[in-house]
This record gives structure tokens, sequence and C-alpha cells, in this order.
């Protein structure tokens, strides 16, 4: 499902933030991303994403290879993963349910059908009756859950999200990792970046962890 092999990443002329990275996801896992603080848990997931290209090796997501797309290829992209950031980036000149709108406008669905798909993603990330609520209206939990809306209405086979707990107390962030796996058991490959080792001790099946530019691979969540 998501394979790097000798991936190395850096921004611009700086050291490498990725060195000579190698795993293999299979569909269906359940992966918690962890680490210190600029150690580059969002560059992996943007290199998932295909929001950052590496800077070598090969990045392979979904059967094909991504670090080679062209840009032109970047809607399969889109529609093949849902990337939650860590800025949720919702728009807040428009209301729940237009968020929600959004990437189905962009990938060109019908107006009709695409208001059906929306209104179902917001049912299932609990939010059904805010549809018409602005997300600054909406409480940090809420307007998470919103973001995770919008990053699932397209059905993408892998979710990503960027530390989707951050800012969230203890039962608000329960709830959003429920909502992960309800989507994991139904087979979407999630891979969360957290600091929340506790939390991710109860969900994530495997561990990846960067660490000052090293990189394990592990069973499970660490103690
Ligand atoms: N667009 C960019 N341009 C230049 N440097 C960047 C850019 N994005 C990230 N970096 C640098 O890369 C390193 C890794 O950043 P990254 O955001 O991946 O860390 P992180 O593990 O997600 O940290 P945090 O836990 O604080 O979110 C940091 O030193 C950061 O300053
Ligand atoms: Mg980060």
């Amino acid at each position: 499902m998501i394979e790097f092999q000798h991936v190395f990443k850096s921004y611009g002329r700086s050291r490498n933030i990725l060195a000579d990275i190698n795993f293999r996801v299979e569909p269906g896992e359940f992966v918690f991303v962890s680490g210190p603080s600029g150690a580059g848990k969002s560059t992996l997931l943007k290199l998932i994403g295909g929001l950052e290209p590496p800077s070598r090796g090969s990045v392979h997501v979904n059967g094909h290879r991504i670090d080679k797309m062209p840009g032109r290829a970047r809607p399969y992209l889109r529609r093949a993963v849902g990337v939650i950031l860590q800025d949720m980036h919702l728009l807040y000149d428009r209301n729940a349910i237009d968020n929600v709108l959004l990437p189905l406008a962009v990938a060109g669905l019908e107006r009709r059908v695409a208001a059906t798909r929306a209104r179902a993603a917001i049912e299932k990330v609990g939010l059904s009756g805010k549809e018409d609520l602005n997300p600054i209206e909406m409480s940090g939990g809420e307007q998470q859950r919103l973001a995770i809306a919008r990053a699932i209405v397209n059905r993408p086979a892998i979710l990503i999200a960027d530390e989707p707990t951050a800012n969230l107390d203890e039962e608000s962030a329960r709830k959003i990792l429920e909502v992960f796996r309800d989507f994991n058991r139904v087979g979407v490959t999630t891979l969360i970046a957290s600091h929340d080792r506790a939390l991710m001790a109860r969900y994530a099946g495997r561990t990846l962890r960067i660490e000052a530019g090293r990189f394990f691979d592990s069973a499970g969540a660490p103690a």
C-alpha cells in the first residue's frame, strides 16, 4: 500500500531530515508515527500525501510510484490519500458542509451526488445537525472531526493525519481516535503522527519512530 525505498529528504540545502528510510505498510494497517518535535513526522506524512517530493529514493503509494508522478497525475493522489494536516486548513468563509463539499467539487462530482456524499461523511464523524455552522462556531474537537470528514469524503484508501488530537482534552481525543479506528476497520490504511503515546498505544498496531535522523520500525506502540 505504501513503500519507501532509500528515501532521503532535505529542504533546500539543509541537512537531511530523513535519511535512507525504508519501510512498507500493508493495506489495512493502523500505524503510529512518533518522535520528538522537529524529527520529521510531518515531513514523512507529506511525502506519502505527495505534498512534498523526496530528495532521493522512491515512494510507492497505492500501486503508483508517486515521486516520479507528473503534476497532472496529482488528482489521482488526492483521491487515493485523505490528508489531515497539522493546522487543519478549514475554510472559515463558508459553513461546515461546504468545507466537506470542496474536494468533491474539485473532483467534478455532480452537485446532488456530492451533497449526499458530504452529508454521509458529516454523519460518519458524528457532526449531523452541524452542517450549517461556520467552523469558527465549532469546538476544537468538532473542527478536527470536520477536517476528517473532508479527508474521507472522496473515499480514500489511505488516511494520514498529523497530530489530530493536539490541543484536545482526553475525552475528545479518544473520540477522534475512535473515528479513525472505525475507518480503519472497514479497510482504510491509517497513519497518524502524534505525541500522545499513551493514547496511540490503545489503537496503533505498529510504530514508525523518527529520532535524531534514525528510524525505528516496531510492532505495537512504544512503552
Ligand atoms: N517547508 C520547510 N522548509 C524548510 N524546512 C522545513 C520545512 N518543513 C519542515 N522543515 C524542517 O524540517 C524538520 C522536520 O520538520 P517536521 O515538521 O517534519 O517535524 P515534526 O516531527 O513534524 O515536528 P512537530 O512534532 O513539531 O510537528 C524541522 O527542522 C523543520 O524546521
Ligand atoms: Mg509535525
